[in-house]
C-alpha cells in the first residue's frame, strides 16, 4: 500500500501586530503552500457563541453548542475562507468586538479542544503555512520549521492602528495600544496553550524590519530545511 505523503509544516506564532498574518500569506504565496489562519478560526467560533447568546464571562457553554457548531476552512494557495454553518463570515469576524471575544473564550479549554481537529486536518490535505498563538508547540509540533514572531508593543500598536485607519476607522491610539497589552497579557497568562514560543522556533524581532525582510530571511532559512 503506498505511504501517505507527509505535508510540509511552517508555524508562525507570535502576538497581534506582530506580522503574522502579511508573512504568513507571503510566504504561503511563495512557497505554493495552503495558508491557516488560526485566529480566524477562534474568531468564527467567537461570532457564533455571540450569536449564541453566550458571553465570553459565562462560566458554562451550554452542553452540545461546541460540537453542533459548523465551522469549516476552504485552504486556497495562499489564503483561505472560513464558513460558519455554510456562510462565508471571512470579514465578518474581523471587528475588535469579535477579536476581544475570541481572546477570552480561546482560554477555554473545550474551545481549544473543539478547534484542534479542524486544525490539523488542514495539514491533511496540503503543505502548510500556520500562523497564530500554539502552531508550533500545540497544534503543530512536529513541523518541520518554526518561527516566532515580535515586536515592541508600540510598534505593534502603531501597524494596527494605520489599518484600523484605512479601514476607514476613527480609533484612538491609546486606546489600541491598551487593548492590544490587556489582549498579550491575556494570551501569554492562560493556563491552556499560552502564547509561548516553541522550543525549536526561530524568534525574529520584527520591530525594524520590512514584511519583505522577514519573509526572505524566512524563506532563507526553509531552504535549509527542504
Ligand atoms: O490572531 P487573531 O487576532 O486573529 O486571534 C484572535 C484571538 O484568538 C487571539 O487574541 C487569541 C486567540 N487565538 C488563540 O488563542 N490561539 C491561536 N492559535 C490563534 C488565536
Amino acid at each position: 500500500m503506498a505511504k501517505a505523503r507527509t505535508f510540509f509544516v511552517v508555524t508562525i506564532d507570535g502576538p497581534a501586530g506582530a506580522g503574522k498574518t502579511t508573512i504568513a500569506k507571503n510566504l504561503a504565496q511563495r512557497l505554493g503552500f495552503c495558508m491557516l489562519d488560526s485566529g480566524a478560526l477562534y474568531r468564527a467560533l467567537a461570532l457564533a457563541l455571540l450569536r449564541a447568546g453566550v458571553r465570553p464571562e459565562d462560566q458554562f457553554i451550554r452542553d452540545g453548542l461546541l460540537e453542533s457548531t459548523r465551522i469549516s476552512v476552504e485552504p486556497d494557495i495562499g489564503g483561505m475562507r472560513i464558513m460558519l454553518e455554510g456562510e462565508d463570515v471571512s470579514s465578518h469576524i474581523r471587528s475588535e468586538e469579535v477579536g476581544n471575544a475570541a481572546s477570552r473564550f480561546s482560554a477555554k479549554p473545550e474551545v481549544r479542544r473543539a478547534l484542534l481537529d479542524i486544525q490539523r486536518g488542514v495539514a491533511e490535505k496540503c503543505d502548510i503555512v500556520a500562523e497564530g498563538r500554539d502552531m508550533g508547540a500545540v497544534v503543530f509540533p512536529f513541523a518541520q520549521a518554526k518561527f516566532f514572531l515580535t515586536a515592541d508593543a508600540e510598534e505593534r500598536a502603531k501597524r494596527r492602528y494605520s489599518e484600523l485607519t484605512k479601514k476607514g476607522q476613527k480609533p484612538f491610539y491609546a486606546q489600541v495600544l491598551s487593548d492590544m497589552m490587556a489582549r498579550d497579557r491575556r494570551d501569554e497568562s492562560r493556563d491552556l496553550a499560552p502564547m509561548i514560543p516553541a522550543d525549536d522556533a526561530t524568534i525574529i524581532d520584527t520591530t525594524t524590519l520590512t514584511p519583505r525582510d522577514v519573509t526572505e530571511r524566512i524563506l532563507e532559512r526553509i531552504g535549509f530545511i527542504i
